[in-house]
């Protein structure tokens, strides 16, 4: 049985479900299909926004993989028999999406896969443009709106981003959710479908992985493709010193501490850690991830996350055992809260120090317009 989850939870609750005792790990979906609107509903503002995805392997060649000579052999390794239809597939493949109770699946990757559903009961996509209660709802060409919000209030933006935060919406502020929700579809949570040979992406890093085919840093600017988010950077949100170096230590610590949590997750519900397993992969993370902890990054502030995973080593990770469940749970659970509190400490990355190391290295081209 695949487990698919269809509501925004929490990755403390995911936590959980991750773990019902299926005998399988299951594929996480983090975006609920009810929720998506498409990406026209994006596009008619975004558009520079838009063609940068156009040129990156989430729309090429994500709902592609899905023809590949192999993808039958995956299907048959997890019971799937309609790979383009309601099945684990596209929920990492595609982006589905039902309106009432019509399901239709929307090729490759798209906006609402990373940004998170917009639309549904209590969706984000009207709140995100609103700079004021009274503003004209039929507003909606993009000069006209970053006009409008020249005269937002600083009570009401804080308001905004954070409704918008707990619509379900991964804002570029929320990196730790951002680096989650990549993870939940690059960490390929399932042994059967390793097994039989699908990839995982072992290499995966969110600074270097989203710094090139993937940006699209256009807000404030729509001829140039920025290496920070221009939103972010804070001219229009009144926050001075962050800097280009201070977001891609922020997106290498998200990418970091999310990549810990998840594989702790994972590594609690794993049958196996032999070569080449699921379990051997996440082992792998773990113990990479803690080095860094321990040797190189001293930082204030990580001091929670190191004590919840002191106790892990090579030899322990390595032994599958019937407490694991409960076990790495605690540990996953720990680290998640541990997370939570360091970025609310350093929402900015200027903070940082120097011996978070930033890689020049990106994966892909970005995307410039002519
Ligand atoms: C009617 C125009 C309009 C539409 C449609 C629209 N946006 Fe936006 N979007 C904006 C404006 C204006 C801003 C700047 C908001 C701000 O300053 O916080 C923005 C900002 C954003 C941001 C940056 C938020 C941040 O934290 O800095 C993201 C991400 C985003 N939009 C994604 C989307 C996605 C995904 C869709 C489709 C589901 C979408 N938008 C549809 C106008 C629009
Ligand atoms: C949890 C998310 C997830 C699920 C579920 C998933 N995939 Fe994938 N798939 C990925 C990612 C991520 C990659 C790219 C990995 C990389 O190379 O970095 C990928 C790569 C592939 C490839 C490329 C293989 C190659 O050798 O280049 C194929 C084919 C594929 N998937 C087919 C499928 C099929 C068929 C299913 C369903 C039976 C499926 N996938 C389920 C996430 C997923
Ligand atoms: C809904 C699932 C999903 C999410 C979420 C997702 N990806 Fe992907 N991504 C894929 C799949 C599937 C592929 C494989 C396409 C291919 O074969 O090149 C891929 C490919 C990529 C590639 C190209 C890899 C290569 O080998 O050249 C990059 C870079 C990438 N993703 C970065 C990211 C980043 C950064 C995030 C989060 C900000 C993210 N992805 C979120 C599914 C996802
Ligand atoms: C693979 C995941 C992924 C996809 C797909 C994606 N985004 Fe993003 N988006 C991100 C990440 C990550 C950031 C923050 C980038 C950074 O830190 O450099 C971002 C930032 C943004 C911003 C803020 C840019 C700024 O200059 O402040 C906007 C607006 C945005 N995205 C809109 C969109 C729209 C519209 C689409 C669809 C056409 C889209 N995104 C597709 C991951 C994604």
């Amino acid at each position: 049985m695949i487990i698919s989850i269809v509501s925004r939870i929490p990755l403390v609750a995911l936590a959980a479900l991750i773990l019902m005792g299926t005998g399988q790990l299951s594929a996480q979906q983090l975006i609920s299909p009810h929720d998506v609107v498409g990406r026209e509903d994006c596009s008619q503002c975004h558009v520079q926004e838009q063609k940068a995805w156009e040129q990156s392997s989430h729309n090429k060649n994500a709902w592609n993989n899905l023809d590949h000579p192999k993808a039958g052999e995956f299907a048959k390794a997890i019971g799937v028999t309609d790979v383009k239809g309601e099945s684990a597939c596209t929920q990492c493949h595609g982006t589905q999406q039902k309106i009432e109770d019509k399901f239709q699946v929307l090729q490759g990757n798209t906006c609402e896969s990373c940004h998170g559903g917009a639309g549904g009961d209590n969706g984000w996509l009207e709140k995100h443009y609103r700079f004021s209660e009274g503003q004209d709802a039929a507003t909606k060409d993009m000069p006209a709106l970053l006009e409008l919000r020249k005269a937002e209030t600083a009570d009401h933006r804080k308001a905004r981003d954070q409704a918008c935060s707990s619509s379900g919406m991964n804002r570029s502020g929320d990196v730790l959710s951002i680096a989650k929700n990549c993870l939940s579809c690059h960490l390929v949570a399932n042994e059967k479908l390793l097994e039989a040979g699908h990839p995982i992406s072992s290499k995966f890093e969110l600074a270097e992985w989203s710094a090139g085919e993937v940006r699209h840093n256009f807000l404030l600017d729509s001829k140039t493709n920025a290496a920070a988010p221009s939103n972010w950077l804070g001219k229009t949100r009144n926050v001075t010193g962050r800097t280009v170096d201070g977001r891609k230590r922020l997106l290498m610590l998200a990418g970091k501490l999310a990549d810990l949590e998840i594989s702790l997750t994972i590594r609690g519900a794993v049958t196996s850690t032999k070569r080449g397993s699921l379990g051997d992969e996440v082992n792998d993370r773990i113990l990479d991830i803690k080095d860094d902890l321990e040797d190189d990054w001293e930082l204030p502030g990580l001091e929670p996350v190191m004590e919840a995973i002191k106790d892990l080593s090579k030899k322990s990770l390595k032994d599958v055992t019937e407490d694991d469940g409960q076990t790495y749970a605690g540990v996953a659970k720990a680290v998640a809260a541990a997370s939570k509190e360091f970025f609310q400490e350093y929402p900015d990355g200027t903070n940082l120090p120097d011996s978070v190391k930033i890689r020049s290295k990106v994966k892909g081209e970005p995307y410039q317009p002519k």
